[in-house]
């Protein structure tokens, strides 16, 4: 049996994948190597599930939906398929919004009618996002909380699926689980995300933008606590709910809201240096606080984060110079 992962080369999906091989699974990672940001780094994390046993590799846009449905057919070994493939980034769907309909909409269906056609499927579990809560001001933020109010495409991109998703498991019977991330860091991670951004000024000593002077605040998870979640929740297949629904969504966060400037502090810390802060006014887009309530999360899945980003950040920034030779 094989399990599809795809945005194997991105962030999340390469470091899933590398933790299903681990396991001893079959996987057929899926990416289209886009260059919303540098290839360079996605063909890096790629190389290090390339050549390890049970691993294969698709290089396919999931916007080419006929080429994704062939894979039932070439594919009848899929019986689980994590989809992690998405045009990432907020700020970014003020800049390109057709690439998040392309992506994260068509590309979605493309998953949802696959999934429907595989024949041994047992599970789907896709990624949603914090975004979808938008300006609640309900803190933390728990699943059965109003999501009628996202504040960017990209949010109502992660909306839609979230809501194409439960339709296809009541039309279609089949069991899926949406994991809606709070901002995962960790090695390895995405150049458009802030724990890159401000480890590269700090180290090379250009100016950071902060925020609103950083009294904004994130609920950063380490991505090796968002591994074993992702997994927990690929082994469980959703039952259906009290609708008859096999589908259910959790938040996967820290739960340990942390505001933006305490965060540069600790960057600055691991990199031994000071930052050079530039204030300004922070976008409609972005929301002013991100805290999940993980009570589902930890009763279904067991989840439990563990590291915190006093341990997490420098190990970051640890990664981010050894790669960047800085
Ligand atoms: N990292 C976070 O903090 C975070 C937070 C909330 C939600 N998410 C979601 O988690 C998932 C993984 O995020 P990530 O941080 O690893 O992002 P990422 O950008 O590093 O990875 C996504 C991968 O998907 C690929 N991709 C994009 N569009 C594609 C398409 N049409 N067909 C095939 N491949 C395509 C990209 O090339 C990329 O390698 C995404 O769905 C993202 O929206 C991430």
């Amino acid at each position: 049996m094989t399990i599809l992962v795809t945005g194997a080369a991105g962030f999340v999906g390469a470091a899933v994948a590398a933790a299903l091989l681990d396991r001893g699974e079959a996987v057929l990672g899926l990416d289209s190597l886009n260059d919303y940001y540098d290839v360079g780094l996605k063909r890096a994390r790629l190389a290090r599930l390339e050549g390890r046993p049970g691993f294969r590799f698709l290089r396919l846009d999931l916007a080419r939906h006929d080429e994704v449905l062939a894979l039932a057919r070439s594919e009848p070994a899929l019986d689980r398929i994590v989809h992690l493939a998405a045009q990432a980034g907020v700020r970014h769907s003020l800049v390109d919004p057709w690439s998040y309909l392309s992506s994260n909409v068509t590309g979605h269906l493309a998953i949802l009618e696959l999934a429907r056609r595989l024949p041994r499927l047992r599970h789907l579990v896709y990624a949603s996002s914090s975004s979808v809560y938008g300006g609640n001001s309900k803190l933390p933020a728990a699943e059965d909380d109003a999501v009628d109010e996202p504040l960017s495409l990209y949010a109502a991109s992660k909306r839609a699926d979230e809501l194409m998703s439960r339709t296809y498991a009541r039309l279609f019977g089949t069991p899926m689980t949406g994991l809606r991330f709070f901002t995962v860091y960790g090695p390895w991670g995405r150049p458009d995300m802030t724990p890159f951004l401000f480890t590269r000024a700090v180290l090379e000593g250009t100016t950071i933008t902060l925020y609103d002077g950083g009294r904004l605040q994130r609920d950063f998870t380490a991505i090796e606590d968002i591994v074993p979640g992702v997994l927990a929740a690929l082994e469980r297949p959703a039952a259906a709910d009290a609708a008859g629904v096999a589908h259910r969504l959790y938040n996967l966060g820290n739960d340990r809201p942390t505001w933006m400037r305490d965060f540069l502090a600790i960057i600055e810390r691991a990199c031994g240096k000071a930052a050079d802060i530039r204030e300004a006014p922070v976008s409609a887009a972005e929301p002013k606080a991100t805290w999940a309530d993980l009570t589902l999360a930890r009763r279904d899945l067991g989840f439990d984060p563990k590291v915190p980003l006093e341990e997490g950040l420098p190990r970051f920034v640890a990664w981010f110079r050894g790669y960047y030779g800085l």
